[in-house]
């Protein structure tokens, strides 16, 4: 399959390879319900933050063993663009990490268990195409998610404008380098539509199961019983699955996953990319450009 061209994929974002970016994670001001003070969503985030590490290893790993297969100049640039990027998050991820081990949440047993289930299992006994295919889903999830957090300004208000620019800079490469893992399902990996479909309905599930599991546990070593837990249950599904909530915010983009002929790039990026861009380039300061993220969201 040659690679995307242009005129069929007008929302083809560039990938940008950004290092050393400082957010000041590790300040000890950072509130542990950093985001409005609200204890499920910030938990919510921080679930996510230790699903990274563990997450973005397997998918570099995944990418790598088709990399050898790519004749196309440009997709094995964008490839090395793809490992750069995530590498990077990684890094920053284990610093936002370490601060919720300061206040006693066992990330190591967290990272463990993780581990246990995408290599130990995941990638001993099943195919290279499917771990692929559950990347390229995965990339997708974390791609439309960048929607859900910025596209409005309504889900990121009230959050400490470090963590939140942490996000934001997280949220654009992942929109840039969307379509990486899924161009090397279709083309030379030669994923066919029911693995695909199949990849995503594990990926959601794995999503769902491990932000409920991770978040119940923070909350518990927050000091909460269990009838608290239970209103915040209440309230954060609500939040997370009402209509112009988390999830039904983007419920097109991931609805279109299972449409035959999808490509990530048929969407248009996020309309806050170029505002974020330019505050990067203007200030290089990750937590200004987090800043006109925000700002930039109706
Ligand atoms: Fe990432
Ligand atoms: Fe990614």
């Amino acid at each position: 399959m040659p690679y995307p061209m242009d005129d069929l994929h007008p929302h083809r974002q560039n990938i940008e390879a950004r290092e050393r970016l400082d957010f000041g994670l590790d300040a000890p001001d950072i509130p542990r319900h950093w985001l409005a003070g609200d204890a499920y969503k910030s938990r919510f985030f921080d679930a996510l933050s230790t699903m990274f590490p563990v997450g973005e290893r397997f998918f570099m790993e995944c990418v790598r063993d088709f990399r050898d297969q790519v004749q196309d100049p440009k997709m094995r640039e964008d490839i090395r663009l793809f490992i750069r990027q995530e590498g990077q998050h990684t890094m920053v991820h284990n610093q936002y990490n370490a601060r919720l081990k300061r206040q006693g949440i066992d990330v190591e047993m967290i990272l463990r268990r993780h581990d246990a289930w995408m290599f130990g299992f995941q990638r001993r006994h099943l195919s290279k195409r499917y771990t692929l295919a559950l990347t390229a889903a995965m990339e997708h999830l974390t791609a439309i998610s960048a929607h859900a957090l910025f596209d409005r300004r309504g889900t990121m208000d009230g959050a400490d404008p470090r963590v939140r620019a942490m996000y934001a800079w997280h949220a654009i490469e992942e929109v840039e380098h969307r379509a990486v893992a899924f161009d090397l399902m279709q083309g030379p990996a030669r994923v066919g539509y029911l693995l695909r479909c199949l990849a995503m309905l594990e990926a959601l599930l794995t999503f769902f199961v491990m932000i409920e599991a991770i978040s119940t546990y923070m909350h518990r070593r927050d000091g909460t019983t269990f009838w608290q837990r239970m209103r915040l249950r209440t309230a954060g599904a609500w939040w997370v699955f009402k209509p112009s909530g988390f999830v039904g915010s983007v419920a097109g983009r991931l609805l279109a996953w299972f449409k035959p002929g999808f490509h990530p790039d048929h969407e248009p990026a996020m309309p806050g990319c170029a505002v974020w861009t330019e505050a990067w380039r203007r200030t290089a300061d990750p937590v200004a450009a987090g800043d006109a993220l925000h700002a930039a969201g109706i």
